[in-house]
């Protein structure tokens, strides 16, 4: 039998009921899509019905000012979502006359919604034939047609996708989006699937196979690079020395004097002079695409002793460190300079104005 009427009949006995389904007001179904761009359905449903209370129509929306949206936006996380929400409320009311657009592309073109998105609302709200293709809709797909290649790249995803436009149905377009969403998150899970469950199962060439737990096939992800530092607090009389980064990574924020790959020789090279030398601690930062070992030092620098290692630094005195943007990669760090000038960091006051430097 044809994959979309398996799943459809499927769907008619297994959907889950949500207050934002069985709907066919485009703008009520444009706010749960946004909603759902991050947020679970489950947590979205409450959110989403006091939303459409307050915000009952586009122009509703279009009219109220952005502090109220996001009033009833907060809790989801994401802001941008909910002004962007604001945004295309305004240009609705502007451009498409207070009427939600029927165009796949003119839904597209609004802030904050993207392709899968625009798919899932022209299909829900209009029935319009174009599959909403998330990482759950990669994935059926690579099982159903026993796909190898890296859902990660391009070439795979044009084919699966075509793939998924020649299963869509002639009708109920809306329902075969959402049957698929509903699949991947409950049957078609990532990692061992309920196959046994599966009303596809028939027409799944990877079950057939006994390949299904190994797909979607993903590039696989570079394990994150370890650097090595010496931070060293650097300490002349009350003040510290603090450098702005202009690397890449916490470009613009303020850290210790950063040594990579320093040990004590180098340290004790750099700093030939001053009398005292010390480890403090460690640390360890995890970044996104770095690991950062880091040893923590202290060097009292003599008064009015120059050396090349810490030429362009700024000296600081506590509070005006407590001023300065740090990245939490410095907070071990931070914690032992506060022990050595004996001041309790957090006891000192941030004024105002440091507020706005602070990333
Ligand atoms: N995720 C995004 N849109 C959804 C929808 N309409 N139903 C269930 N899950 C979803």
């Amino acid at each position: 039998m044809e994959i979309s009427r398996l799943l459809l009949d499927w769907y008619d006995k297994n959907r889950r009921v949500f207050p934002f389904r069985g709907i066919s007001d485009p703008y009520r179904i444009w706010i749960s899509e946004i909603m759902l761009q991050q947020t679970r359905t489950g947590t979205a449903a409450p959110y989403w019905e006091r939303f459409v209370s307050a915000f009952p129509d586009v122009k509703k929306l279009a009219d109220a000012a952005e502090e109220d949206v996001l009033r009833y936006w907060a809790g989801l996380g994401y802001y941008s979502r909910a002004r962007n929400l604001h945004r295309a409320a305004q240009i609705i009311c502007r451009d498409f006359g207070g009427s939600f657009p029927v165009d796949y592309e003119a839904i597209r073109s609004l802030p904050g919604i993207g392709d899968y998105t625009a798919a899932a609302i022209a299909s829900i709200a209009f029935d319009v034939p174009i599959p909403a293709m998330d990482g759950n809709l990669y994935r059926i797909f690579a099982r159903l047609a026993d796909e190898h290649g890296s859902i990660d790249r391009p070439a795979t995803r044009t084919k699966l996708r075509e793939t998924a436009e020649k299963a869509m149905p002639l009708k109920r377009c809306g329902d075969f989006n959402q049957a698929l969403m509903d699949l991947g998150a409950g049957i078609c899970i990532a990692g061992i699937p309920s196959c046994e469950q599966c009303p596809l199962r028939m027409e799944c060439m990877s079950e057939k196979k006994g390949t299904a737990a190994e797909l979607p096939v993903r590039d696989i992800k570079k394990a994150p690079s370890e650097r090595r530092f010496a931070v060293v607090i650097a300490t002349e009389g009350n003040t510290i020395a603090l450098f702005r980064r202009d690397e890449k990574l916490l470009k613009n924020m303020w850290v210790y004097l950063l040594l990579e790959n320093a040990g004590e020789a180098e340290l004790y090279t750099a700093f030939s002079g001053c009398t005292e030398i010390g480890s403090v601690g460690r640390a360890r930062h995890v970044f996104t695409h770095q690991i950062w070992e880091m040893e923590i030092w202290h060097v009292k620098v003599p008064e009015g002793w120059e050396c090349d290692t810490l030429a362009g630094c700024r000296w600081c005195t506590p509070e005006e460190q407590e001023r300065l943007p740090m990245p939490a990669a410095m907070r071990a760090a931070k914690e032992a300079a506060a022990k050595i000038l004996e001041y309790d960091h957090a006891s000192v006051k941030k004024p105002l104005s440091s507020m706005a430097q602070s990333v």
